[in-house]
């Protein structure tokens, strides 16, 4: 593998950096980071998402959980435009993304991740990055194509950035590498770097441990825990009740559409209509 050597050398690492460092984790008391309000979304008959509101604080990890089926991805799906809402109201530091287009949704300062990963294959770890980089720099296209003194500069700072980036979620090594063959975890972590590449407000992250064995998913609760301690704001969707006990500030529970809880892990656990809604989707695992 030529093309993959040594790539931490030639682009100088600095493992002391901060990823964020001027971030502020700036938490404005009573006012929420991202207010979800009377969200509804249907396909055709069928109300993935039924009136659900809750807040999203600023620095804090919110845990989005429910059986399958729940309506988790439609909610993340209506938050950040890929699904139109069929009534309610999405609000962004009290702006409204909804009627917003993708690009508009990330500059305003929300990114995701998918539930399936979604990767340029072809294109190496580094470039994923850039791409989510180039969201946030002036250049552009344009630019890049034109090869504008501009764009040199930028180029310079895109690796670097992008260097940091990967190397903040530990996967700095295969930079060079394809994103298609990286090995299935490194590119979840990936798509949390290109994430992350966008400078958002909220990350906003879908069962990014599924397929992970349990070492694997603690080793990635981590990694979540240090991207709120660098001041960024999670949503945090997850299938499994247990994974995120230990990771969230606070929960969300949806079922068949409709918001059933809303309070403290601990609270949360105890939570009869939550252990019942668990407990209907066991009882259908075993019917089936
Ligand atoms: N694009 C779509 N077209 C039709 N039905 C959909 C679509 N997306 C989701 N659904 C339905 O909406 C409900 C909620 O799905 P989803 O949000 O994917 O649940 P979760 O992520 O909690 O497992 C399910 O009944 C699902 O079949
Ligand atoms: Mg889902």
């Amino acid at each position: 593998m030529p093309e993959a050597q040594a790539p931490e050398q030639e682009f100088a690492i600095n493992e002391e950096a901060a990823v964020a460092p001027e971030r502020e984790i700036a938490v404005s008391e009573g006012e929420p980071l991202v207010e979800v309000t009377d969200l509804t979304v249907t396909f055709g008959g069928l109300t993935a998402l039924d009136h659900v509101s809750f807040d999203i604080r600023r620095g804090e990890i919110l845990g989005l959980i429910g059986p399958n089926g729940a309506g988790k991805t439609t909610c993340f799906n209506a938050m950040t435009g890929v699904y139109r809402a069929s009534s309610g109201d999405v609000r962004l530091e009290g702006q409204t993304l909804l009627g917003k287009k993708k690009h508009q949704i990330t500059r305003a300062g929300l990114a995701r991740t998918f539930q399936n990963i979604r990767l340029f294959g072809e294109m190496s770890a580094l470039e994923n990055v850039a791409v989510g980089l180039d969201a946030r720099h002036r250049t552009g296209m344009i630019g890049a194509m034109l090869r504008l003194p501009r764009h040199y500069r930028e180029e310079k700072q895109i690796i670097e950035r992008g260097m940091e980036l990967l190397d903040f979620v530990g996967i700095a090594d295969r930079a060079l590498h394809p994103a298609r063959d990286l090995p299935y975890g490194y590119q979840r972590r990936l798509e949390i770097a290109r994430a992350l590449a966008t400078d958002p407000k909220l990350l906003c992250l879908d069962e990014p441990a599924a397929g992970f064995n349990p070492a694997e998913k603690e080793e990635l609760m981590a990694l979540i825990r240090t991207v709120r301690d660098e001041g960024y704001t999670v949503l945090l969707i997850e299938h499994d009740m247990k994974l995120v006990m230990g990771v969230t500030d606070r929960i969300v529970v949806l079922e068949f559409g409709k918001k059933i809880a809303d309070d403290v892990p601990s609270a949360i656990q105890q939570d009869p209509a939550v252990i019942a809604a668990y407990l209907g989707e066991e009882a259908d695992d075993v019917d089936a």
